[in-house]
């Protein structure tokens, strides 16, 4: 595999090289990587083998979650995925279970620190970013927590622009920018502490939080208030082969990608046709992956149109109406099947189809990091919760919940301040609503003088077109934010381009009559190509789902503002220059389905719970034999008893609980305790001189 050394978004960093062994071989990392980063920069995908039936193992989620990607590095069991490499480092793979020292000296064990605060942010993405600065800027002391070591959340892997307003969460910048904005303004309020690479491990019934601080020491926070902003994390899929390395999530792939600048593939299939797998298809092929296809489960996709256009344009074949029936190798993901099914969802026969991939990329969904909420709740703290923690949606929203939570909180203080918090309710229901169905568009008759063309389809929230124009021309129906954007023609349209270089979606084209009215000159948008696109050179000019061929080049731009959007101009024939949507570089590379012969799986070749490696087939064995609690489950089978504390599986359970016909209020739910993370035993007891633990 290789280091992303070029990227049209993404500014690539000189990154220092640093030594490290893997199993006794010697090898090349880059400082400042976690370790699954640069075993992946050395094409390996494998970190270790099952203690139960010795499969291969790697990572999945790529945050911390799901503890599947132990590894032993210098002598001590760490989640590669969170524990940055160091020169010299002697890592191992994690086989069976690690060992523990034979001798044992007795030590010295001290109390953790207390330390309190008036307010305690678990989560610096943009909901506890936007909630600690509305606490900064009234001098309430903060201290901010997040398990990184940059402040951002999942902003810092998004490479693409985002929506909703500019005014309120800064819609048309791309998330890494947004992180960067949202982190400088912390740093510019000095009551603001800020502790990364901490991770908040409990909470406890005398109201204090256990934190590992920097990785290195454990303390107690005694806060006035509580605000959760953990964020989400991804859910899994059971079907067959889903624990081989090289199924992972999608997030996992943009924190290799787009965080650690590691080409983690070479061609990828993704699962779920929702905004995270349609967008991490795009940033795949920005980093020069090949996106063999994407499949969802509804009859359309979940996620914006927009977002789906962007990759049809690109030749990326979208199968609604099917599912993965199995992730197939032996070692690693070799190829994937998938089926089509109906509407209850049940597959149909001779639809199934294989294409050859070494990565499957699982996009389906996101469940709130909540336990820690519920658990201060359970213990009387006054606790508040914002962002994806609290419902799932696009960080938009999140930025506008951390500020209304942490307007609450400042109303429980008796802090005056001007927000007004239903007016912040209202917008933010905006931003979380659901798209609704795409419309038809009219596309107007006009043929003379220079305007914009909308290809936005979908009434999202979303505006940044509206002000970026100096003209004042484009506006949203009715002024509201969902409307879809017009052109009002009051004024002449300068053709400065920027309605193009700031459209989140893509959707904006400019369309110049004024040379001649059968050859427009078409101008789109274009983020594919780390280098400057040369006027004279032959692109295709595409539809949403045709090409309408090869055309040349006629001016390049890029405007100071949108540095890394560049404009490409053609002249397009009058019939097609209306119906473009996007221009490409190369070659649709359509794969053809492979025809191998595919074996059907049982339930119990089916892993729902990853860490203790049990069936499908299992737990449906016991709630068919009248299971409903789930402690009882986790005594029979060890199911949910393994290191990621049951966050991974217990959704793929309760959905077989549903498959069984058991209600959701039938089901008692298994007793959640402290720790939700793990920490050294040596950290935890405030050991800090013995290094042979
Ligand atoms: S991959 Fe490291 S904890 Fe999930």
């Amino acid at each position: 595999m290789e280091n992303i050394t070029k990227h049209p978004i993404l500014e690539i960093p000189e990154r220092k090289k640093i030594k490290f062994k893997f199993d006794e071989k010697e090898l090349i990392g880059f400082e400042g990587l976690v370790i699954s980063s640069a075993l992946f920069l050395n094409s390996i995908k494998i970190f270790g083998h099952h203690v139960k039936d010795s499969s291969p193992q790697g990572i999945f989620c790529a945050n911390g979650q799901c503890s599947q990607c132990n590894v032993i590095a210098d002598g001590i069991p760490v989640k590669a995925c969170m524990t940055p490499l160091k020169d010299g480092m002697e890592i191992r793979s994690c086989n069976g279970l690690p060992e523990l020292p034979i001798d044992d000296e007795p030590v010295d064990v001290s109390d953790a620190d207390i330390i309190t605060t008036s307010v305690l942010i678990i989560g610096a993405g943009p909901a506890g970013l936007s909630a600690a600065t509305i606490f900064g800027e009234h001098e309430i002391d903060v201290i901010l927590i997040d398990d990184k070591d940059r402040l951002g959340g999942k902003l810092v892997l998004q490479t693409h622009k985002f929506f909703g307003s500019q005014k309120d969460v800064y819609a048309g910048k791309r998330g890494i920018d947004i992180a960067r904005i949202l982190g400088d303004q912390i740093k510019s309020l000095d009551i603001v502490k800020t502790w990364i690479n901490s991770t908040c491990l409990a909470v406890f019934s005398d109201k204090l939080v256990g934190v590992l601080k920097n990785n290195e020491e454990y303390v107690l926070i005694s806060p006035k208030y509580l605000l959760i902003a953990t964020g989400a994390r991804e859910k899994m899929l059971a079907f067959p082969g889903n624990t081989l390395p090289g199924v992972y999530g999608a997030g996992a792939f943009q924190t290799l990608v787009n965080r650690d600048l590691i080409k983690a593939a070479e061609r990828i299939f993704i699962v779920g046709g929702g905004n995270v797998g349609l967008i991490t298809g795009y940033h795949a092929i920005q980093a020069g992956i090949q996106v063999i296809g994407l499949i969802e489960a509804m009859p359309s996709c979940g996620g914006y149109k927009v977002h789906e256009d962007k990759l049809r344009r690109l030749g990326v074949p979208i199968y609604t109406s099917h599912t993965i029936l199995s992730a197939n190798g032996t070692n690693n993901v070799e190829s994937i099947t998938i089926g089509q099914i109906n509407e209850n969802g049940e597959s149909l026969p001779n639809t199934t189809k294989t294409f050859r991939c070494d990565t499957i990329l699982i996009a389906v969904g996101l469940n709130p990091v909540d336990e820690f909420y519920h658990k201060a709740k359970e213990f009387g703290m006054r606790v508040w919760v914002a962002g994806d923690a609290q419902e799932i949606a696009e960080a938009s929203a999140a930025i506008f919940t951390g500020r209304i939570e942490a307007l609450k909180i400042l109303e429980k203080m008796g802090i005056e301040f001007e927000e007004d918090i239903d007016d912040l309710e209202n917008l933010a229901a905006i931003m979380k609503a659901k798209p609704p169905e795409p419309i038809t568009l009219n596309i107007t008759e006009k043929t003379e003088g220079i305007f914009p063309l909308f290809h936005c389809n979908q009434e999202i929230p979303c505006n940044p077109c509206t002000s970026v124009c100096p003209q004042d021309q484009i506006k949203t129906y009715d002024n509201i934010i969902t409307n879809l954007p017009y052109f009002k023609d009051e004024k002449d349209c300068i053709g400065c381009g920027k309605c193009i270089a700031v459209c989140p979606g893509l959707a904006v084209i400019l369309i110049d009559f004024r040379k001649s009215k059968e050859f427009p000159s078409v101008t789109f948008p274009l983020e594919l190509s780390a280098n400057k696109v040369e006027k004279g050179i032959k692109v295709s000019v595409v539809g949403n789902d045709m090409e309408f061929g090869k055309f040349e080049v006629k001016r390049a731009r890029i405007l100071p503002e949108f540095p890394k959007t560049q404009l490409i101009t053609v002249e397009l024939p009058l019939k097609i220059a209306k119906e473009a949507t996007g221009i490409r570089l190369n070659e649709s590379s359509y794969n053809e389905a492979l025809d191998i012969y595919q074996k059907g799986f049982t339930d119990n070749e089916t892993i729902v719970c990853r860490c203790e490696r049990i069936s499908v087939g299992e737990i449906r064995h016991w709630i068919r034999n009248g299971i409903r609690d789930f402690n009882e489950l986790k005594a029979l089978t060890k199911v949910g008893m393994g290191s990621c504390g049951g966050k991974t599986c217990t959704p793929l359970i309760n959905r077989i609980f549903r498959e069984e016909g058991v209600a959701i209020e039938d089901i008692i739910p298994g007793t959640k305790r402290p720790l939700y993370i793990e920490i050294p035993m040596k950290i935890f007891a405030g050991i800090k001189d013995k290094k042979e633990d």
